[in-house]
Formats: C-alpha cells, sequence, structure tokens
C-alpha cells in the first residue's frame, strides 16, 4: 500500500553545501529544487498527503542573513516554482503561524493557496514557523473561545493545521539525525518513523521509493498484537 500522508523533515541543506564549501544558501537553493521532483513524484505515486518542513518556529534563531535567503526562496517557489506544480493537481496548504512573516510574502502565500484551491491530487502542506507545541497550544486557545467544554481527541484534531487530514502513515527525517524538532507531534502518535542519512539536497524519488519499500515491510500494530 502506498502511504496516503507522508511527512517530510527536509534536513541538512547546510551540510550539503559546506562539503562543497559553498555558503548555506546554495544547500537550500538545491534542497528547493528536490521539493519540485519529490512533489512531483508523489502526486505520480498517488500519495494523498505530503507535508514539507521548510521553516520551524525555532529556525528564527538563524542569522538574519539565512531567514532572508529562506524567505526569499520561498517567495520565488510561491510565485514560479508553484506554477510547474499546479497542473500536477497540487491544492497547497500552509501549516503554522503567518502572522510574522512579511506582508508581501504572506500574499504571496496567500494566492499560491488559491491559486490551487480547486485542486483535488495531492494535498500539498508546507510547515511555515511551524512548531508542533505551539500548534497545540493555538488548537486548545481556540476550543476556549468556541466555548469547547469537553475535548476529545477529534475536536482537537479539528482544531490543528492538518484538520480533516489523515495521520502521516510515514515519516521521514533526511541527513540522519534521529530527532523531531517539534514537527506534528500530535499527528505522527502511530507513524512509522524512515530516518536516512542522505542530505535532502541529495534526495531522489528513487530514495522516496526506497523509504516506502521500507515502510510496507513494516507491520504496523496501532498496539494491538
Ligand atoms: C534544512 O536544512 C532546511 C531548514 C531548516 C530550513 P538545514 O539548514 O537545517 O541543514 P543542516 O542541518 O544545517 O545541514
Ligand atoms: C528541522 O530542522 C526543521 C526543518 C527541516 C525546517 P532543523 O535543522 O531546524 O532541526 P534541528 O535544529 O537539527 O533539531
Ligand atoms: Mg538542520
Amino acid at each position: 500500500m502506498i502511504p496516503e500522508h507522508i511527512a517530510i523533515i527536509m534536513d541538512g541543506n547546510g551540510r550539503w553545501a559546506k562539503k562543497r564549501s559553498l555558503p548555506r544558501v546554495f544547500g537550500h537553493k538545491q534542497g528547493v529544487k528536490t521539493v519540485k521532483k519529490i512533489v512531483k513524484f508523489a502526486s505520480r505515486l498517488g500519495v494523498k498527503v505530503l507535508t514539507l518542513y521548510a521553516f520551524s518556529a525555532e529556525n528564527w534563531k538563524r542569522p538574519k542573513t539565512e531567514v532572508e535567503a529562506l524567505f526569499s526562496l520561498l517567495s520565488q517557489f510561491m510565485k514560479k516554482d508553484l506554477k510547474e506544480l499546479i497542473h500536477v493537481g497540487v491544492r497547497l496548504r500552509i501549516l503554522g503561524d503567518l502572522s510574522k512573516f512579511p506582508q508581501d510574502l504572506k500574499s504571496e502565500i496567500v494566492s499560491a493557496c488559491q491559486a490551487t484551491e480547486k485542486n483535488a491530487n495531492l494535498e500539498l502542506n508546507i510547515a511555515l514557523n511551524y512548531g508542533a507545541r505551539q500548534e497545540i497550544v493555538k488548537a486548545f486557545e481556540e476550543m476556549l473561545a468556541q466555548g469547547v467544554k469537553k475535548p476529545t481527541e477529534e475536536i482537537l484534531s479539528s482544531f490543528l493545521y492538518t484538520a480533516g487530514q489523515p495521520d502521516p502513515d510515514l515519516l521521514i527525517r533526511t541527513s540522519g539525525e534521529f530527532r523531531i524538532s517539534n514537527f506534528l507531534l500530535w499527528q505522527i502518535a502511530y507513524s512509522e518513523i524512515y530516518i536516512t542519512d542522505k542530505l535532502w539536497p541529495d534526495f531522489t524519488p528513487q530514495d522516496l521509493e526506497g523509504a516506502i519499500s521500507e515502510f510496507q515491510k513494516r507491520e504496523r500494530r496501532f498496539g494491538g498484537i
């Protein structure tokens, strides 16, 4: 079975650049190329939801120049790269708090979401200024504001950015780090985890296929026997 929802922690852009004695931003640029390839391939495979961690709520700690370079790549992605992805039926959703983003970039992101809202082939979630703990706190704030008296798992899920989507079946992290880095803590309760040493710019559709075939060998027990 092809996983319905694949989530990816796209890590290792900086190390990819460092290995080549290039500035980190070159790694991010190369990383965007990987994003395009992986989105197209996932759509072809019939994956329903693909979630990509692009900028964490903690990534503001990076030098201003790097954050600005990431925003500029993001802007380019929203204005240009996404056009190439629209014809594969991608529908864009943002997970995260855009309020601290520059106004121009916010408008570009909102337009990109609107431009794809009729598409139905692949739901592409891009996590931007995303943190899972922040997401859960926000969900509680909204539940309180709406007078929810008795939260359930279903109700809480419906207040998350991923409302209405299935939880990830497969969580992939590139670059060999064995940690979650505040990504989708609630939603990955029963996801299968796949960690590869490949750096994100080097990650190929074949690598995704490899992760999926490993996933297909796993026995998911969900607490049963
Ligand atoms: C992931 O690559 C991309 C973002 C976090 C934006 P990194 O930039 O974290 O690359 P490394 O981990 O330093 O190699
Ligand atoms: C996680 O990568 C965030 C993204 C991929 C956007 P980081 O590179 O920020 O994570 P840590 O700092 O190694 O935990
Ligand atoms: Mg990293």
